[in-house]
C-alpha cells in the first residue's frame, strides 16, 4: 500500500544527486516491438555524468533496497532541446543497473499518440513504476485509469497534466509560472518604466511549460501599461522553430520591437541566428533585449557573453528526486506527493538585479549540462 504525504517538498540540494556507480552509460532497455523509437539522442558534449553536477549537492538517492531489479518506464517528451538531452542523460545515469534499476526510456518525439502508446506498453509489460514527462497537459485520464487498474504507480515528472491528482501517485517538476513571473519582474526592473514592444517565441502548444511561462509573464505584463506584446507564436522548443518564428516576426515587425522572449535556450539560438542574418543587434550592447528560459550550459555562455540579457533556469536534473520517491514507495514509507525542483535566474555581466544572479565564469564552469 503506497502512503502519500501531501506536503510539498522543495528540492534544491538533492535534485542533482545520484547514487554512485552509474554514469553516462546507455541503460535504456529495448522497447516492445510496436513501441515508438527508443531514446537515441547522444548526450550533449558538455553534459557530464550527474555525479559532477552533484558535487555540492549532498545526499544521494538510495539504491534498490531488496536486491531485486526495479523496472521503470520513462515516457520522455522527445529530444527537442539541450534541456531534454540533459534530462534524458540524467535518468539514464540514475536509473541504471548499478543502482538496481532497469530503465525503459521511450523517446516519444513530441507525439502525443506515441506517448500514450509508450505508457500502454509499460502497463502491458507490467513494469514496477511508470514515469511520464507529459508532452501536453490534456488527455491523460483514460491511460492513467488503466495504470491504476493494473496497480502500477505513476509519477508525473517535469511538466504538469490537467488530471485530478488522485489519478497519479506523485509529481516532480519545476514551477514554470514562477519562471515566467521572474522573467517579467526582471524586465520591469531592467526597463525601469521604459516602453517595451515584446515578441514572444512560445514553447510547444499545450505543454505546461509553455502555458506556465506565458501565464506568469503575462501576469507581470498586465501591470505595465507601457508594455505591449506585439505577437506570440510557438517555436516548439526547437532551434529551427525559434529561427522560423523570428524570421517571420522580422518580416512583420522589423524596427518595431525591443524585447524578444524565448521559451527556451534552443529557440533563443534560432532567434539570434535570424537576427544576425537581418543585421539586428541584440543583447546588452544591442537594440533588442533577449530573455530566455532553461539556463543550460550554452544558454549561460550566451548570457555570460552578453547576447542573452536574462536567462531563467528550468532545472533538468530531476531523476534523483524521482528515484527517492520510488524508493520510499518501494519501502512502504511516506513519500512526497509533490516535489518542486528549485530554479534561479541569471543575467549578463554588467546587469545588477534583485531577481537574478549576475553571470560569471565560475557559474558557467559549474554548469555541467
Ligand atoms: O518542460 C521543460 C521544457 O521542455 C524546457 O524548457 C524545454 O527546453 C524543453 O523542451
Amino acid at each position: 500500500m503506497l502512503r502519500k504525504k501531501l506536503a510539498v517538498l522543495l528540492a534544491t540540494a538533492m535534485v542533482a544527486a545520484v547514487a554512485a556507480g552509474c554514469g553516462g552509460a546507455d541503460n535504456t532497455s529495448a522497447p516492445a516491438a510496436d513501441a515508438p523509437a527508443t531514446e537515441d539522442a547522444a548526450p550533449a558534449e558538455d553534459a557530464a555524468p550527474a555525479e559532477d553536477a552533484a558535487a555540492d549537492d549532498g545526499e544521494a538517492a538510495a539504491p534498490a533496497a531488496s536486491g531485486d531489479v526495479i523496472t521503470v518506464g520513462y515516457a520522455q517528451v522527445g529530444h527537442e532541446s539541450d534541456w531534454r538531452t540533459a534530462n534524458t542523460q540524467n535518468y539514464q545515469d540514475v536509473f541504471c543497473e548499478a543502482n538496481g534499476y532497469e530503465l525503459s526510456l521511450i523517446d516519444c518525439d513530441n507525439d502525443n499518440a506515441a506517448q500514450l502508446e509508450a505508457v500502454r506498453n509499460f502497463i502491458t509489460q507490467q513494469l514496477d513504476y511508470i514515469v511520464i514527462a507529459p508532452i501536453e497537459t490534456a488527455g491523460w485520464d483514460t491511460v492513467l485509469q488503466e495504470a491504476q487498474d493494473a496497480g502500477i504507480p505513476v509519477i508525473i515528472a517535469d511538466r504538469e497534466i490537467a488530471a485530478d491528482a488522485s489519478m497519479y501517485d506523485a509529481w516532480v517538476g519545476t514551477n514554470t509560472k514562477n519562471e515566467g513571473i521572474t522573467a517579467g519582474n526582471w524586465l520591469a526592473e531592467y526597463l525601469d518604466g521604459k516602453e517595451a514592444k515584446i515578441l514572444v517565441i512560445e514553447g510547444s502548444v499545450g505543454a505546461s511549460a509553455t502555458l506556465g511561462r506565458s501565464e506568469g509573464f503575462n501576469e507581470v505584463a498586465k501591470e505595465h501599461s507601457e508594455w505591449e506584446i506585439l505577437d506570440s507564436q510557438s517555436g516548439d522548443f526547437t532551434q529551427d522553430g525559434g529561427q522560423e518564428v523570428m524570421e517571420s516576426f522580422i518580416k512583420s515587425y522589423e524596427g518595431q520591437f525591443n524585447v524578444v522572449v524565448c521559451h527556451n535556450d534552443n529557440e533563443a539560438y534560432g532567434a539570434m541566428d535570424a537576427m544576425d542574418a537581418a543585421g539586428i543587434k541584440y543583447g546588452v550592447d544591442g537594440d533588442v533585449i533577449i530573455i530566455s528560459f532553461d539556463a543550460t550550459h550554452d544558454g549561460l555562455q550566451y548570457t555570460l557573453d552578453g547576447k542573452i540579457n536574462c536567462n531563467v533556469e528550468c532545472n533538468p536534473i530531476q531523476a534523483a528526486v524521482v528515484a527517492e520517491v520510488i524508493q520510499k514507495m518501494q519501502n512502504g514509507e511516506d513519500y512526497e506527493a509533490t516535489t518542486l525542483v528549485n530554479d534561479e535566474a541569471f543575467v549578463a555581466p554588467g546587469i545588477e538585479s534583485q531577481h537574478a544572479t549576475t553571470m560569471t565564469e565560475e557559474i558557467l564552469a559549474g554548469r555541467a549540462y
